[in-house]
């Protein structure tokens, strides 16, 4: 399963890229407010410059023609930039047009099974289900994404499944327990997929034990 990182931050950025397990970016107009950038463009091309692998960067426009415009602009920053469309239908409209001319796009905010079937019947490269808000409001957000593997592994859709709006290590290991093609994750929880309790107690001892020694020693 490839790993994303849900950020706009480059500092964040760069240090799960100096892990060596980040597979590519998503970013979106809150995480970029977050980010106090006015600048969307710029800041996709400086992300871009870190991360060699797909950078989803969104668009503002609700109307299809709209989202054509911007996203064309956004999609020549870099030959890496994924394009995100909100799954409506100007959405799928332009995620036709855009995709037919060569442009990846990344349908997001999807709930529903069905809407995910629309994604990939429009051409998307990718599709961006929502789990965490889902489980907000008491749905199963990892059922969902179980479905859209069902659903999309019928038909042979090729669009990628990108687990998206993920709160706990625990939905990063059920995405890749499903068979998700991809799982964007915040910052704070990659740092968290490495603790375990067990791993730093075993640290500690084995460090202990060789003070012992090298004391004996000399
Ligand atoms: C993914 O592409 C979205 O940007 C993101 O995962 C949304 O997460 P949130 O529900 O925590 O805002």
């Amino acid at each position: 399963m490839q790993l994303f990182i849900d950020t706009a931050n480059l500092d964040e950025i760069r240090k799960a890229s100096s892990y060596g397990v980040l597979d590519g970016v998503t970013t979106n107009p809150s995480l970029m407010a977050k980010e106090g950038i006015s600048d969307q463009e710029k800041r996709i091309v400086e992300i871009c410059g870190i991360v060699a692998g797909p950078v989803s960067a969104e668009v503002i426009a609700t109307d299809a023609d709209g989202m054509i415009k911007e996203a064309k602009k956004l999609a020549a920053l870099a030959k890496n930039v994924a394009v995100k469309l909100p799954l409506t239908l100007p959405g799928l409209e332009a995620t036709r047009t855009l995709a037919d001319e060569g442009v990846d796009i990344n349908l997001t905010l999807v709930f529903s099974p069905v809407q995910a079937l629309l994604a990939a019947k429009a051409g998307a490269k990718y599709v961006s289900p929502f789990v965490g808000r889902l489980d907000d409001i008491g749905q199963d957000g990892m059922a969902l994404v179980e479905d859209i593997i069902d659903i999309y592994g019928q038909y042979s859709y090729d669009t990628e499944i990108i687990v998206a709006s993920v709160r706990s290590p625990l939905h990063v290991a059920n995405a890749a327990l499903l068979g998700a093609d991809i799982c964007t994750i915040p910052f704070k929880i990659i740092t968290q997929l490495v603790a375990h309790p067990l791993t730093d107690k075993g640290l500690a001892a084995f460090l202990e034990d060789y003070r012992k020694i090298k004391s004996v020693v000399h």
